[in-house]
């Protein structure tokens, strides 16, 4: 049975007018409880000063993935969006972000070793978003709000016969933003069971219809899923929509825009703590 969610700090950019940050600023993560799930925005276009205090945290493969982005902005938000998911995991778990064992399964899907909170990322143009819980599987997709000329084409040759006409039937002015609530709830799928693209879209069915919260209909070969996994549409910020999918046992989801720098403040007065522990 779909399990009744509660929300805090969520308030959608829309409601909130042009606030870019609707949802609550905080620096250290309060504690997760069993059925939480966490959604933080995370600002990548940063200061260098910031940006070179997070690359500290990234492993050899992450400088390299670093690396690898031709273009500089594309390269500088990857770098501050995994500093920051590094600074806020290792927060939750009481460990130096830069000692944290993150792994990649063969799909591309990340996971820490050896421990139970689950995470999933999701980047588009200057913002991130990262959902955590405590043991339950989740994925989140976020995009930026643009207009997309060939959503009904794109919607026919990739999604269910359904949602493609589903599309189609609505008017011209509304079909970008329906589009992309497939797409970020297509996506927050995939990403939740790990397959990523390996998955096809139309393998995924949604209904998206209007005002109305969408809803998973049917993941192809995962017989309970839309019975047991919850998918909400979010508006993280003023210019961006989300989806969150999450797995049977998640209850309530808490929204908070990081408060990077006051976290970092804290990071390093625990390491300066630890250090002089040790002397
Ligand atoms: C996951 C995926 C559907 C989302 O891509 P996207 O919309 O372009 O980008 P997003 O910013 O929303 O998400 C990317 C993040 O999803 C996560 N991710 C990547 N693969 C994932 C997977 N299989 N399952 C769950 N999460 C995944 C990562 O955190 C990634 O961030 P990073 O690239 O900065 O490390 C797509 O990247 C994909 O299919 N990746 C798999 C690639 C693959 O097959 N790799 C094989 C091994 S090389």
């Amino acid at each position: 049975m779909s399990l009744a969610f509660g929300f805090s700090g969520c308030n959608s950019a829309r409601a909130a007018a042009a606030d870019a940050n609707t949802w609550p600023a905080h620096a250290l993560p309060p504690a997760l409880e069993a059925g939480e799930i966490h959604l933080w925005t995370i600002q990548t276009d940063l200061p260098a000063r910031l940006r070179t205090s997070l690359a500290g945290f990234l492993d050899r493969d992450e400088l390299r993935r670093a690396r690898r982005l031709v273009a500089a902005s594309a390269s500088a938000r990857f770098v501050a969006a995994h500093g920051a998911l590094r600074l806020l995991l290792g927060a939750y778990m009481g460990a130096a972000p830069d000692a944290l064992r993150l792994r990649a399964t063969g799909a591309g899907k990340p996971y820490l070793e050896d421990a139970r909170l689950r995470f999933s990322l999701s980047h588009s143009a200057a913002l991130a978003l990262v959902a955590i819980s405590e043991g339950a599987e989740l994925g989140v997709d976020l995009e930026r709000r643009r207009t997309v000329p060939d959503a009904v084409a794109l919607a026919t040759r990739y999604f269910a016969p359904d949602e493609a006409r589903s599309l189609a039937a609505l008017p011209a002015n509304e079909q970008s933003d329906a589009f992309l609530r497939y797409w970020t709830s297509k996506e927050a799928v995939m990403k939740l069971t790990g397959e990523g693209f390996a998955r096809p879209l139309d393998s995924i069915r949604v209904t998206v219809e209007g005002n109305a919260p969408p809803r998973l209909l049917e993941v192809t070969g995962v017989p309970g899923a839309a019975r047991e996994w919850s998918l909400h549409a979010l508006e993280p910020a003023a210019g961006y929509l989300a989806a969150l999918v999450a797995a049977a046992g998640s209850s309530h989801v808490r929204c908070f825009t990081l408060g990077l720098e006051g976290l970092l403040g804290a990071s390093r007065a625990a390491a300066d703590r630890a250090r002089a522990g040790a002397r």
